[in-house]
């Protein structure tokens, strides 16, 4: 039998490192960038504190020094969104020039560099005139996203290849329209109308596909970054690990929070069936058409990983909510940590829906700051991360074919709802002074890909 320490990473494994737009860039309004809907919720003190992205990392003028320090982890790839309204600032039409030369000096300073730049359409930060316009409501959405998606390909397929279509459509549309206090727009529309939304982003996904393959400088390699929305067992028994992988293809009426209702039609070309009797009459209606549109060819699966729910069997063998024991360990936001997500999403993920897998965001929350030394002493990060990656390359070992990892994230940043309470990065970033420190984590991390992992 192997044992986790004699299991490797495959070669040409990728590792690296995500960030968002709207959550390092700041320079919220500078040269011609439009308002999203992120800037209206927050400037209307939404955000815990009132906090804002209005300067945030500052990354906008300060991304010659964050390409730096990227360097100095040694990320092999950079993951990170274009923001659409400072590209289009109405969403459609008029194109800002000054906001593309910003990609631009972002992303040759990237390749100068020797980092491979995986870019995500579509990280939150709707531009606010389509917002009034009926944002993912509106039946138009998915043809507003392709036209941006589009300028973007068109400008930058010469040097990017990775393509991320949207990120966790579950928590924009879920946190968004849905329960709403949380996310901008802040909207509570109901699970029909939600589910209405959903289907419009998933036209949106396959549309952008339809455009990034189609009109692509270099063979692209195209992916969507949804939530992972996993499940672990609660024990080793063979009845918990079925339990926990049937959570998986669960879906549950009045929740969104699932893997299979948006995969499936991405993936599979059809809704499941699961679903479908979950949300009876709030479903869409919808065409053989659209699902053909939805459903195109990908050539990885993004998922991002954080924290498993727990669960095991009940004496028919469903899976049902297992409690986590007493003084069970906790990150700073209060998610569970679960080393084992790693494993058990990946492999359900890889079993349903066969294609390689990329973790496009895994980490955490953590409680950091400046020690009287001028080092942040992460440990509880360096742990995390250990136990994690040895699970997903215990995943590796299982056959589940995973081709990459993205911590998140690169550097602290505006946590959305939560504003800057919590810090998820491997730099440390001091709000006032906006002064970058690469936190313990960071040069730890800078090991694991040294040695493609060996050092766990
Ligand atoms: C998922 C989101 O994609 C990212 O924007 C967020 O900061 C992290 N999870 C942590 O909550």
């Amino acid at each position: 039998m192997k044992t986790l320490s004699s299991l490797q990473f495959p070669a040409g494994f990728t590792w690296g490192a995500a960030t968002a737009s709207y959550q390092i860039e700041g320079a919220w309004d500078a040269d011609g960038k439009g308002p999203s809907i992120w800037d209206l919720f927050s400037h209307d003190g939404k955000v815990w504190e009132g906090h804002t992205g209005d300067v945030a990392c500052d990354h906008y003028h300060r991304y010659p020094e964050d390409v730096a320090l990227m360097r100095q982890i040694g990320l092999q790839a950079y993951r990170f969104s274009f923001s659409w309204p400072r590209i289009i600032p109405d969403g459609t039409g008029a194109i800002n020039a000054k906001g593309l030369d910003f990609y631009d000096r972002l992303v040759d300073a990237l390749l100068e560099t020797g980092i491979t730049p995986w870019a995500t359409l579509y990280h939150w930060d709707l531009p606010y005139q389509l917002f009034l316009r009926g944002g993912w409501l509106n039946p138009d959405a998915p043809k507003w996203f392709a036209d941006y998606a589009s300028v973007v390909v068109s400008r930058f397929s010469d040097r990017i290849r990775h393509w991320i279509t949207l990120n966790e459509p579950q928590c924009f549309i879920g946190l968004g329209y849905f329960t709403g206090a949380q996310h901008a727009p802040g909207l509570q529309v109901g699970l029909r109308e939600t589910l209405l939304a959903a289907h419009h982003c998933l036209i949106a996904h396959g549309l952008a596909a339809q455009v990034i393959r189609a009109e692509s400088k270099v063979p692209a390699r195209i992916g969507w970054a949804p939530v992972g929305a996993g499940y672990s067992p609660a024990t080793d028994s063979p009845e918990d690990q079925a339990a926990a992988m049937a959570a998986m293809a669960e879906v549950h009426p009045n929740s969104v929070w699932n893997a299979t209702w948006w995969a499936d039609p991405v993936v599979l070309g059809q809704y499941p069936e699961a679903g479908l009797e979950a949300y009876g009459e709030a479903v869409p209606k919808f065409t053989d058409q659209e699902m053909k549109t939805i459903c195109q060819p990908l050539d990885f699966y993004g998922c991002n990983v954080y924290s498993n729910g727990i669960v095991k069997a009940d004496s028919d063998g469903k899976p049902i909510a297992a409690k986590l024991p007493a003084g069970y360990p906790h990150t700073h936001f209060m998610w569970a940590v679960t080393p084992d997500a790693l494993f058990w999403t990946p492999k359900f993920l890889h079993d349903r829906y066969k294609l390689p897998i990329i973790i496009t965001e895994n980490g955490l929350s953590h409680a950091d700051w400046v020690a009287d030394d001028g080092m942040v002493h992460d440990a509880g990060r360096i742990d995390f991360l250990a136990k994690y990656l040895r699970q997903l390359r215990r995943a590796i070992a299982d056959g589940v074919r995973v081709e990459g990892y993205f911590h998140w994230s690169l550097m602290d940043n505006f946590e959305w709802g939560e504003g800057y309470k919590h810090r998820f990065g491997l730099i440390h970033i001091d709000y006032q002074t906006l002064k970058r420190t690469l936190k313990d984590s960071g040069s730890w991390y800078a090991g694991i890909i040294r040695s493609n992992g060996a050092a766990l």
